[in-house]
């Protein structure tokens, strides 16, 4: 794993709309694959200033997104369809229908964890795949435990990460119990994954991630075997290291 080491947030945020553009201009058909969270926002808005400064155009991209929470609709301000509109898609010139989040209200849920695949297939596969991690090492919503050979589901959501997660809704009781997410190896075939993490709340996450054991216990170990992974953390972050 390639490490960039940052001094805050906003050089994280800078560092990787740099390596976004770079992927956008230098493929054809560039296929990015989206995270929501606190930690990316920064970088949806470095990429909307470049694209108004006619620096990238985001006319020919698709995007899929790791995950989405059961039960909400796209216009609730808490599903990440509505954060991914109102953060990045509503201010660039991407073409709606080329953006993709899991349907959280899908009648079947089954039916739709299996179309998400199939489009990610249509499409080639993933040329850039950003991730956060969850103070438990989850990514996407991949909780400790997911096999690392798991595709996109269904996930039952720890304690822990809806209380992480609590701060956006107004009580802890509205914090879905259920997510779609795109599952490990799902993330594992992205030909290039740059994950980002700031501040010190994530230090001793960050320690174990690059001195702890590959397990399915810490779901982000697995990025160790992947043949293409930047990790763009600040020094609050690498505190522990
Ligand atoms: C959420 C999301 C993840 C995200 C993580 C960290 O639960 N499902 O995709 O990476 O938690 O979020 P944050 O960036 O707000 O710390």
């Amino acid at each position: 794993m390639n490490i960039i080491r940052v001094k805050d947030y906003d050089e994280m945020s800078q560092k990787a709309c740099e390596m976004i553009i770079s992927v956008v201009r230098s493929t054809e058909k560039p296929v990015l694959g989206l995270a929501t969270g606190s930690t990316p926002e920064g970088l949806y808005k470095c990429l909307i200033e470049q694209y108004q400064s006619n620096k990238v155009s985001f006319d020919n991209v698709t995007t899929f997104n790791l995950d989405e929470y059961v039960g909400l609709e796209g216009n609730d301000p808490n599903s990440y369809r509505y954060f991914m509109d109102s953060n990045f898609f509503d201010h660039i010139n991407i073409q709606k229908n080329n953006t993709h989040v899991p349907n959280g209200i899908a009648k079947d849920l089954e039916e739709e964890v299996l179309q998400y695949e199939e489009l990610i297939k249509e499409n080639g596969a993933i040329d850039m795949q950003v991730l956060g991690i969850g103070l438990n090492g989850h990514i996407g919503f991949n909780e400790p435990g997911t096999a690392f050979s798991s595709r996109t589901h269904v996930v039952e959501l720890d304690e822990s990460t809806r209380n992480a997660n609590a701060r956006f809704f107004s009580s802890i009781d509205e914090v879905p119990t259920q997510a779609i997410t795109a599952g490990i190896e799902t993330i594992m075939e992205s030909k290039k994954i740059v994950l980002l993490v700031s501040g010190e709340a994530k230090a001793e996450t960050v320690a174990r991630l690059l001195n702890g054991e590959i397990t399915e216990n810490f779901p982000a170990s697995i990025l160790h075997k992947h043949p293409d992974v930047t990790i763009i953390a600040d020094e609050a972050a690498l505190s522990q290291i």
